[in-house]
C-alpha cells in the first residue's frame, strides 16, 4: 500500500475497545497508521469518545435514517471518501455491507471475528465453540468480501477454553487477543506485505492460503 503513513478509516457501532487498541498502538510507535477518521453508525457508540478524546476526526450517519442497505451505504463512503482513506478498518461495525460498498473499497476492507474462521461465522460464536466442546478458540482477522465473515484470512489469535468457562469470560479473553493481533495485521496490509487479489490473499506475494497464526499462553 502507501509509503507514507496509511490513511486509515475505523468504523465502529459500540464500545470501540479494538478502535483503542489501534489509538495506543499509534501512539506508543509501534504501529505506524495515520488514523484519519472514525465512522460510526450509532450516534451513543462510546468510541466516538474515545476517538474524540484522541483528537481524531469523528463522523456518523444513522442508518435508519435511509430505505435501503446500500444507500446507507453510499452516504458513509460520501463521507468516509472526504477522508481519502486507504483502508477501512471494521471494528465492532455492527452492519452487513451491501456489495456496492464492498466493491467501492475491493481489497482494503479489514474485519475482525472472534471465531478461528472458517468456524462460527456469524453471531454467538464464544458459546459456539464452548458448546461443540472445541479445545481451541480464537479469533480472526480477514479482508472483506462480499460474503459474510467469509474473506481471506490474514491473522489468527488463538487460545485453549478453560474446563468451565463461561461465554462471557471467554469473549473478554479473547478481546485481549483482539487488541493485540489487529493492529498488528492492519499494519502488515499498510505495508503492503499482505495484500488482496482476485479474491485471495497473498503474503509477500506468495498465496496466504492458510492464516499465520500466533498461539497465546494460558
Ligand atoms: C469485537 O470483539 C469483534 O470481534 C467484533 O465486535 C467486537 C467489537 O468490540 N467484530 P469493540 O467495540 O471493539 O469493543
Amino acid at each position: 500500500m502507501s509509503r507514507s503513513r496509511c490513511k486509515t478509516a475505523i468504523l465502529i457501532s459500540g464500545s470501540g475497545s479494538n478502535l483503542q487498541s489501534f489509538i495506543d498502538r499509534v501512539a506508543e510507535g509501534s504501529i505506524n497508521l495515520d488514523i484519519c477518521a472514525v465512522f460510526s453508525n450509532r450516534q451513543d457508540a462510546f468510541g466516538l469518545e474515545r476517538a474524540q478524546k484522541a483528537g481524531i476526526p469523528t463522523a456518523c450517519i444513522d442508518h435508519t435514517a435511509f430505505d435501503s442497505r446500500e444507500a446507507f451505504d453510499r452516504a458513509a463512503a460520501a463521507e468516509l471518501d472526504l477522508y481519502d482513506p486507504e483502508l477501512l478498518v471494521l471494528a465492532g461495525f455492527m452492519r452487513i455491507l451491501s456489495p456496492w460498498f464492498v466493491r467501492h473499497y475491493e481489497g482494503r476492507i479489514l474485519n475482525i471475528h472472534p471465531a478461528l474462521l472458517p468456524l462460527y461465522p456469524g453471531l454467538n460464536t464464544h458459546q459456539r465453540a464452548i458448546d461443540a466442546g472445541d479445545t481451541q478458540h480464537g479469533t480472526t482477522v480477514h479482508f472483506v468480501t462480499e460474503e459474510l465473515d467469509g474473506g481471506p484470512c490474514i491473522l489468527q489469535g488463538r487460545l485453549a477454553i478453560r474446563r468451565g468457562e463461561s461465554a462471557e469470560q471467554l469473549k473478554d479473553r479473547i478481546q485481549a487477543v483482539e487488541h493485540q493481533i489487529y493492529p498488528t495485521a492492519a499494519q502488515l496490509v499498510a505495508d503492503g506485505d499482505v495484500t488482496f487479489r482476485d479474491g485471495r490473499a497473498f503474503r509477500d506475494g506468495q498465496p496466504l492460503d492458510q492464516p499465520l497464526l500466533i498461539d497465546f499462553p494460558d
